[in-house]
């Protein structure tokens, strides 16, 4: 992991427009379900960012041929000539365990190192097995591998605890392939998984019901590559509204799809941001204090996870006090520690953080614990007096692609900053 921090001199007003890259959770299920098929699939939109890299890697170990083209990825899956991913590969990004369903429907035998947790929580992964030994796959879990393989995948009647969007995207990428038909009750309803669905379909898979709640996956023989945009990353997306918001800018977020975003939008406007919805752009404005709001994270199309810290960070100088209820994740309030020494006063008890808003927010080293508690960090440092140091930008690199540069176009001051103290 590389050492580099940001050096962030905060309270500049950020204008101007920045577009959001492809979704990084949209794009690494669409790695893995190139394995589906022989022969080069080609996506285009895939963003340039630590993870995206990490999965063709390991897509390479198992004998794919990736390449940049025209600001397209290629990948081709001829030929497969490794089915067990060790431990080095695993650890080194949950998502990885992404590859399960495609490499059993494609190779009916697989061997995975555990993933192991992370930093926001245990993150288990029985909804996945559960699903695929539904499917007909046999499932050893012994010296911290999971080994699975299959006579042949049939059809099935699933019903997830949770709806888990790893496990309904594990389970559908397998389904495709299977003898008859799957139902997935309970199914993760997130837009990575339409996109996933509707890549699928290209490749010549015959799914329905993305974005509800039960999916129908009728088993074909087999599929053929296929070519695809990435949806835009809603997260981002949302990440600079928030960045409008509290350095009190005005600020064009281009390349969204608005429905993904309605859940933040409606919060925002609660907040009293002034936002404009165009097709594929919106607009947010803000003019004096920021109210307090209160939030619970929930699957889609509930508040995402995935943008509870960075909504801490605007509440920490919102007026009056604010909930927030962490659902998804336990372990989900590392970014606390550290706003605090920014001069936010926040109280956490189990699973909710109680936000008294401060007047404003005083600049102070901290550190990136993970992407999106990284985040939170970057937009109290824009809103702060005076400079912040944020360590640890590589978290941030995980899910942000050329944040710097987009932020230095807004107007915003910051300089990357490479250990040796040479300015990157
Ligand atoms: C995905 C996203 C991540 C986001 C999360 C929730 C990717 C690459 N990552 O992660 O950014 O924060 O969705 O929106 O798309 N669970 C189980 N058993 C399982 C699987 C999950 O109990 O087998 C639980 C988890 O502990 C968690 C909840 O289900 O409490 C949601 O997790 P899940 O939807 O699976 O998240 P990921 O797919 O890992």
């Amino acid at each position: 992991m590389t050492m580099d921090r940001y050096v962030i001199t905060g309270k500049q007003a950020l204008s101007g427009a920045i577009r959001v890259s492809g979704a990084k959770n949209a794009s690494l299920p669409l790695l893995t379900a190139t394995l589906l098929a022989e022969g080069t699939s080609v996506l285009f939109d895939v963003p340039q960012l630590a993870d995206v890299t990490h999965m063709i890697e390991v897509l390479e170990h198992l004998g794919c041929q990736a390449r940049n083209q025209n600001e397209a990825v290629l990948i081709d899956a001829g030929s497969l000539r490794e089915w067990v991913v060790d431990e080095e590969l695993m650890r080194r990004m949950r998502a990885s365990n992404l590859i399960l369903g495609p490499i059993l429907a494609r190779h009916r035998r697989v061997k995975i190192a555990m993933p192991g947790g992370c930093a926001i929580g245990s993150r288990p992964m029985d909804q996945h097995l559960k699903g695929l030994k539904d499917l007909g796959v046999q499932v050893k879990e012994k010296h911290g591998y999971i080994e699975a393989w299959t006579d042949g995948l049939q059809g099935a009647d699933i019903y997830l605890d949770v709806p888990s969007v790893g496990a309904t995207e594990n389970i559908m990428m397998a389904a495709v392939l299977a003898k008859g038909t799957t139902l997935v009750h309970n199914a993760a309803r997130e837009p990575e998984i339409v996109d996933l669905q509707n890549f699928l379909n290209k490749m010549g898979a015959k799914v329905r019901g993305a974005g509800m709640d039960v999916l129908r996956i009728d088993g074909v023989e087999s599929l053929h590559p296929a070519e695809h945009t990435v949806i835009p990353d809603r997260i981002e997306a949302g990440t600079h509204m928030i960045a409008g918001v509290m350095t009190q800018g005005d600020v064009l977020v281009e390349n969204v799809i608005p429905e993904h975003l309605e859940p933040v939008i409606a919060k925002l406007r609660q907040a009293g941001a002034n936002i404009e919805v165009y097709d594929d752009s919106i607009r947010v404005r803000q003019r004096g204090k920021i109210k307090g709001v209160d939030i619970k994270t929930l699957p889609y199309p509930g508040f995402p996870t995935d943008m509870q810290p960075q909504f801490m960070a605007m509440l920490a100088i919102a007026e009056g006090t604010s909930v927030i209820t962490e659902t998804i994740f336990e372990n989900r309030f590392q970014h606390v520690d550290e706003l605090r020494r920014l001069g936010a006063q926040i109280r956490v008890d189990g699973r909710t953080a109680v936000i008294r808003g401060v007047e404003t927010l005083e600049g102070a080293f901290v550190e990136a614990t993970d992407l999106r508690a990284g985040a939170a960090l970057f937009l109290a440092a824009l809103a702060a007096e005076e400079a912040t140091v944020l360590e640890k930008v590589a978290h941030i690199d995980r899910g942000y692609e050329n944040l710097e540069e987009k932020y230095r176009r807004l107007g915003a001051r910051l300089r990357r900053v490479v250990p040796n103290n040479k300015e990157a």
